[in-house]
Order: C-alpha cells, then structure tokens, then sequence
C-alpha cells in the first residue's frame, strides 16, 4: 500500500508540472468586474489570450477593445492600443478609445436624412453635424457580455438593444458583436444587426492604434498602406461631398507604403480642413467581398497590421485631435500618437444615394467582418 501511494506521489510530481505547462499554454477566457459606471451599471472585463500568450482585452462599456498585447520583432509582448485604466476615465473620454461606434458611425450632414418620405433629426454634436451616433452613442453605454471558446478559439459576445427612437434614430435595433482572438494573433470582429422598422446605420470600430506601444509617442513615422485608388473628399465640416476623387497625385495616395508623417502637413486642402488625415477611403475590391484594406508597419519594434474587411471603406484617422489626455500607465496621448482605421461604409451615406447604402428593413440582416491581424517583420 505504501509502495502504492509513494508510486501515485511520484508519478504526480512528475507530471503535474507538464500538466501546469499545458493548461497555461491553452487559450482562454477570463471574466472580471471593470468596477460600476456613475449611474451604478456594473462593467465587465474579458481578457482573451491565445497560447502564445498575446491579449486582448475587452469591457463591456461601450465594447471597447481596452489592450491589446502582441510580440515585437524580439518577441516581447507590448500593448499597442490606446486605453484607460478605469471606468472613469473611459466614462470622460472625448476621443472614442477602442469602442464599437454606432448607430452610425462617422458623420451625417446636419443631424438629418430622409428614409422612406421621412424626415429624421439628429443630435448635432460635431460642428452642426451629427457623429458617431450622438450624444450618448453605443460607446457610451454598457453592453451584455459572454465569453465562450469556439474551436479552441477565445472570444465575447456583446449584445445591444437600441430602441426605437434612442439618439432619434427609428427602430428597434438588436446588435451583436463578438470578438475573436485567434492563435495567429488576428483580433476578428464580427457584427450582426436586426431592426423592426426601417433604419441607418453604420457600425464600426474605433481603437486607435501605436505600433510602437501606445503612449510610445507619435505615429508619424508609421509606414501606411492603404487598398485605395479612391478616396471621398470633405467640405470643411468632414462632410463627404459627394465626389470620388483618385488618390493619385495626392497626398492620400497610399498604395504603396509611405509614412504617415510624409506628406501630412502638406498644403492640400483635403490636409488642411481635415486637420490631416481624417477621410474615407474606398477600398479596391468588389463590392462585399472580404479583403485588405490596409497594412501598416512601424520599423522600430518590426510590428506589422494588416486589417481585412468585408466593408466598401476606411476612415483613416492619424489622431490630430488627441491632445494629451492621461491614458494607461499614466502615459499620456498627445496629437497624433495613435492612429485609427475604422472600417464602414462612407460617410453621409443615407443623404448621398450614390454612396452603397446603409439602410437595414425589417427581415434583413447587417452583417460586417474585419480582422486586426498583428505579426512582425524585420525592417
Ligand atoms: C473619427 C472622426 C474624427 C474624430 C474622431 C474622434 O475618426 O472622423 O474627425 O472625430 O473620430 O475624435
């Protein structure tokens, strides 16, 4: 009996290591409390990590992407998203760190468009007209969460109820949107949606990236390069104005990677009313088709980011109104230190009919995809 049990002893100590090892490299979900909103509305927080042991993580405030953790060209992990270390600050931000924006996304002229012989208004909140949803978009209240694995894969799953009439949008709306982190580093995000009257919208996500870490300083030096042949000037309100303009012998011409400081301060006035880049692309590939819409290289840490949607566009945003908030850590994010590429449709689409349209009827489904996918490369 002794010899027995000094046996099972051995034979635990020996393999209980090997087990540990094993458990540790598995992928996961983990779930923890982000502390309570003012109003008192719990917010959670789900790290995903992958067996390499890269991050993401996610809060059920407003779905934001708060880190994202991935190697350098040496294979140290570093956090290349811009965030907040608590809710209070998230509950503070101006500047959209991480969430999914919604009902629409980016900008509608004066609050107002017209559905179906109807006339709807809008909050006004940026320069007369209306942005990232209004007042009190999808980035700003609590989602419900979930965390599961799918074929080894972690993920969350977030649901949104917006009512009809929340923001002056019609409609019930029912969003989905789940988070993915694959083993190859890929932050997948996909989005459904469902209505019971006819309404806009334009869902996407706006975490602003430093491929160098965030808080690491600027991103001008950031080599860009964008899946566009086309882009959608703006008067100087950052409203489309109807014209698809070619890229070429601009200096929004990114088809072969170029730095972002480049060419910024140039004096093109698509720079100058934008503040720099601030602008729709329209992406090089058939209409709904998934495929890339950018990728993007920072030689100092060798980190690659190539993102793929089934999305018509990108807003490429080089952060020209960050402007020293006290992000994590302490760090603080001046201008231009993170970069944003939101992928959507065009801006203003539900007053511009030429635009591919963002309307969603009763028994109709929106649906998007887009990856993050982070890897590395020697300069
Ligand atoms: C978007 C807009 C920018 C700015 C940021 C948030 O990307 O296009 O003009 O409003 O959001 O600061």
């Amino acid at each position: 009996m002794r010899f027995f049990v000094s046996v099972c002893l051995f034979l635990i100590l020996c393999f209980a290591p090997a087990w540990a090892v094993t458990a540790a490299a598995q992928s996961h979900v983990d779930k923890q409390s982000f502390g309570k909103t003012a109003d008192g509305k719990s917010v959670d927080i789900y790290t995903l990590t992958n067996k390499s042991g890269a991050k993401v993580k996610i809060i059920t405030y407003g779905a934001r992407v708060v880190s994202i953790e991935v190697p350098d060209a040496n294979g140290t992990l570093g956090d290349v998203a811009l965030g907040y270390d608590d809710i209070a600050a998230y509950e503070k931000d101006q500047s959209y760190l991480g969430p999914i924006v919604g009902r629409y996304g980016n900008r509608i002229a004066k609050g107002k468009f017209t559905l179906d012989g109807k006339t709807y208004t809008l909050a006004t909140n940026n320069n007369g007209n209306h942005l990232h949803g209004g007042l009190k978009g999808f980035d700003k209240v609590v989602w419900t969460g979930k965390g599961s694995m799918v074929a080894g894969v972690p993920r969350v799953t977030l649901t949104y109820l917006s009512k009809d009439k929340e923001e002056g949008y019609p409609g019930n709306l029912w969003v989905t949107v789940t988070y993915s982190w694959t083993d190859r580093n890929e932050l997948k995000i996909q989005y459904s949606a469902t209505a019971d009257k006819a309404t806009v919208l334009n869902l996407t996500n706006h975490a602003y990236f430093n491929l160098a870490g965030a808080g690491a300083g600027d991103i001008l030096n950031h080599q860009m390069r964008i899946n566009a042949l086309r882009f959608t000037p703006t008067d100087d309100t950052s409203i489309p104005t109807g014209e698809v303009r070619s890229v070429k012998g601009t200096p929004l011409d990114f088809t072969t990677a170029t730095p972002i400081g480049a060419r910024i301060e140039d004096k093109y006035e698509q720079l100058i009313s934008g503040s720099g880049y601030d602008h729709n692309f329209v992406l090089n590939k058939p209409a709904g088709t998934f495929g890339l819409a950018a990728e993007v290289f920072e030689a100092g840490s060798g980190r690659v980011l190539r993102v793929l949607t089934t999305e018509p566009g990108v807003q490429f945003y080089s952060g020209n109104f960050l402007s020293g908030a006290t992000g994590k850590r302490g760090q603080t994010y001046p201008r231009r230190s993170g970069f944003c590429l939101e992928t959507q449709h065009y801006p203003d689409s539900p007053n511009e009919p030429k635009f591919p349209t963002t309307v969603l009827r009763p028994g109709g489904r929106y649906t998007q995809t887009t990856i993050y996918q982070f890897s590395t490369r020697k300069a």
